[in-house]
């Protein structure tokens, strides 16, 4: 699905500014590109710009009198470095890489310029939708069901084509999972920062099913 191929990334909070630099964080799907910028149209003057994780490995140098990029040589098949807005792209991003990620220029001083906290964390797996009865009564026609999710689930019945309000239930790693009906469906959608996926059952589709046995 598209959602896999494209870069999402959220940039939650500027948590703090110590000096020059900031602190970014960055959630990126397992997988996935992110690219980290400046951050500042005004970089003090440098001889030397780097980009730096937090096990001190420099993961790109860039020497501004020559203009020579030099990476490092367990980063160099998966990043991009712009040598004019000295962003960095690092790509397929694995859990393992997730950490600080520093840019520093370096001139008469050492200069901090930003940080980013990149997590990266897995794509949500599709949630469970389960109906657990139906029947009709009459006119009426109710479905009781239940959405799952790892540890997450929520109950509920839906009666004669309506249902309860949005339903939310969230656990303490951010993943969200969320139940609402329409006029004729029951949606269970499963979301952390990065990704959701859903699964959906037709109400009318359930009763009807139910009458006709
Ligand atoms: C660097 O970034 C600029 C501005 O976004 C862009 O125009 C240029 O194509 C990029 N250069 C490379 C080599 O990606
Ligand atoms: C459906 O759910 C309601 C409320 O939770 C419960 O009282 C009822 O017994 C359930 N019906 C069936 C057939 O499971
Ligand atoms: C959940 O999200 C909040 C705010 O977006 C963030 O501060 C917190 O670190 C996140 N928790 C986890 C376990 O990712
Ligand atoms: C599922 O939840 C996510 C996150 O809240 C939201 O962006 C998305 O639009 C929802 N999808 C559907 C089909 O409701």
């Amino acid at each position: 699905m598209a959602i896999n191929h494209r870069l999402r990334i959220l940039l939650c909070l500027l948590t703090f500014k110590t000096g020059f630099s900031a602190e970014i964080s960055v959630v990126v799907q397992t997988g996935n590109s992110v690219q980290l910028h400046i951050q500042t149209r005004e970089l003090p003057e440098f001889d030397d710009l780097s980009w730096k994780n937090d096990k001190s490995e420099i993961i790109v140098r860039y020497t501004s009198e020559t203009k020579r990029v030099r990476l490092h040589s367990s980063y160099k098949d998966r990043v991009d470095f712009n040598d004019t807005t000295f962003s960095l792209t690092l790509k397929n991003m694995q859990k393992t890489d997730s950490g600080l990620y520093t840019a520093r220029a370096s001139g008469e001083s050492d200069n901090n310029i930003v940080t980013y906290r990149v997590s990266v964390i897995d794509a949500v797996e599709a949630p469970v939708l389960t109906v657990n009865s139906n029947w009709l009564s009459g006119n009426f026609c109710t479905v009781n069901f239940t959405c799952r999710a790892h540890e997450l689930m929520i109950t509920s019945s839906y009666q004669n084509n309506r249902c309860s309000p949005e339903e939310t239930s969230t656990s303490s790693d951010n993943h969200t999972l969320r139940l609402s009906c329409s006029c004729d469906s029951i949606i269970c959608n499963y979301s952390n920062p990065v990704s959701w996926k859903t699964d959906t059952e037709k109400v009318n589709k359930l009763c009807t099913v139910n009458l006709s046995t």
